[in-house]
């Protein structure tokens, strides 16, 4: 009896998931539902005036992307090289302001809020600096170059009282979104496991970029680019390719893993630094000089939650966040997978097979006794939902308007400081374990 009632119990509590059926159908037979930008909904009227450091790659898009949100203005752009100057006219207009120096931004009364887009080791120093002044900060991942880093950047936005967002966009995307509020509600129960994967197969994708021609001492301050590391001469390849050197970037765990476990941290409401990281890598196929591995397989432990990572720049494979729960699984490529599961036997056990037959007999009909009414209740419906956004969704322009909303209302972001600083803290420990060849715990590495 005592039986019977907790497996009610247990039946009660899943019927959210049971609702969903029990009968398989294939994913691919299932018509997927559109699920719109929530960081669209939001009509609040924006009217501000921002500032941009660093008009790269990443800043580039990023000012090509602000400039088009309603009631968004650039009025200054700083970059250490000066045909990034003229960039940013080509794209915010001429009538900006173009300095190298970051601090011109900072003194500016005109200047709401600044978008930072430096390699990793200028981060810290001009997010703090910039909140001491005033300013509210859009920074980009990894948000810090190393724990303590981090650490000190928690403090002094803190204390300043400002809005840090840190740019891992895909924490806006409306996926993520979708699978946050299923993830809360229950869908798959209790997630003990994650896997997140992605890989790339090109040099491009490993960092390769074009050398900007013609760079020299003269239309780039490179003291300056070098920050507090150690001085070397100008060289285009560490200036365009800063990534592949410790003291400038963050490996591929702070490049591109970083964005996996934001997505991570996103749609599980978890905001925490890993309790211990056991990282593996190699260096395959990029044998170039760079200081880091172009495969990385990673183990991080969150509680009693373990979370798989695989990254390499040696296969294309999609990327893919894999969230297994007690009642089932969310996957996220494409689109948005749900696929619930009741965790409970539908069938008397297939160890009765080494019973004699009336042992057998008895066990199989007392188990259709209890358990059969409340199995025929259960609907029989398709077993999986799927869910898409838009192609053009990847959350950038979201997550810039989320930022920018915040600004006007004094409303949280979607990933404010301290979210930034977990998910980097994880990549630091990544690199930590594997270059040390040790297992590192959060009391090592904090
Ligand atoms: N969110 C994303 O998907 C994404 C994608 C790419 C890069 N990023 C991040 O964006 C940041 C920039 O990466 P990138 O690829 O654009 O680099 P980049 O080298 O193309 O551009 C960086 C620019 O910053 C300038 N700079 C460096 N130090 C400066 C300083 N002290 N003051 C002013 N300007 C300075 C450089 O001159 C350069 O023009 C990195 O943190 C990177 O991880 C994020």
């Amino acid at each position: 009896m005592k039986s019977t009632l907790s497996r009610r119990n247990f039946l009660h509590t899943t019927m959210g998931v049971a609702a969903a059926g029990l009968i398989g159908m294939p994913a691919s037979s299932v018509r997927a539902q559109q699920i719109p930008d929530p960081a669209m909904k939001d009509s609040t009227p924006l009217n501000l005036s921002f500032g941009i450091v660093g008009v790269g790659m990443q800043g580039s898009g990023l000012l090509r992307e602000a400039v088009t949100i309603p009631g968004i203005k650039c009025v200054a752009a700083c970059d250490l090289y000066d045909e990034r100057h003229t960039l940013s006219k080509e794209i915010a207009g001429a009538g900006i302001r173009t300095t190298r120096r970051y601090q011109d931004l900072l003194d500016s009364k005109d200047i709401d809020c600044i978008i930072v887009a430096t390699p990793d080791h200028w981060h810290k120093k001009i997010v703090i600096d910039a909140v001491r002044a005033g300013k509210d900060v859009y920074c980009e991942k990894p948000m810090s170059h190393s724990i303590a880093d981090g650490a000190e950047m928690v403090k002094a936005v803190q204390a300043s009282g400002r809005i840090l967002q840190v740019g891992s966009q895909v924490v806006s995307s409306p996926l993520f979104i979708k699978a946050k509020e299923m993830i809360a509600a229950g869908k798959i129960g209790k997630v003990s496991l994650v896997e997140l994967a992605m890989g790339r197969n090109d040099p491009n994708g490993a960092w390769t970029y074009p050398l900007p021609p013609g760079l020299s001492e003269d239309n780039v301050d490179w003291a300056t680019w070098l920050g507090d590391t150690p001085k070397r001469p100008l060289d285009p390849v560490v200036f365009a390719r800063w990534r592949s050197w410790r003291a400038y970037g963050s490996g591929i765990a702070g490049d591109l893993m970083v964005h996996l476990l934001s997505g991570m941290q996103c749609a599980l409401s978890l905001s925490a630094i890993p309790d211990r990281a056991v990282a593996s890598g190699r260096q395959i196929r990029y044998k170039d000089g760079r200081e880091v591995p172009d495969l990385h397989l990673v183990l991080l432990e969150y509680g009693d939650m373990i979370v798989s990572v695989r990254v390499t720049l040696n296969t294309e494979t999609p990327s893919v966040s894999r969230f297994m729960g007690s009642h089932g699984m969310i996957e996220i490529g494409s689109r948005l997978t749900w696929t619930p599961q009741l965790g409970i036997d539908l069938k008397p056990s297939y160890y009765d097979g080494g019973f004699p037959s009336a042992m057998r007999g008895a066990y199989e009909k007392q188990w259709h006794a209890e358990n059969d009414a409340v199995i025929r209740k259960l609907p029989a419906v398709d077993n999986v939902e799927i869910f898409e956004s838009a192609p053009s969704m990847d959350g950038r322009s979201s997550h810039l308007k989320n930022f920018f909303t915040a600004v006007q209302n004094r409303t949280p972001v979607e990933e404010d400081v301290v979210f930034g600083h977990h998910a980097a803290a994880a990549c630091h420990m990544t690199n930590q374990s594997y270059y040390t060849q040790r297992a590192v715990t959060k009391e090592m590495a904090l």
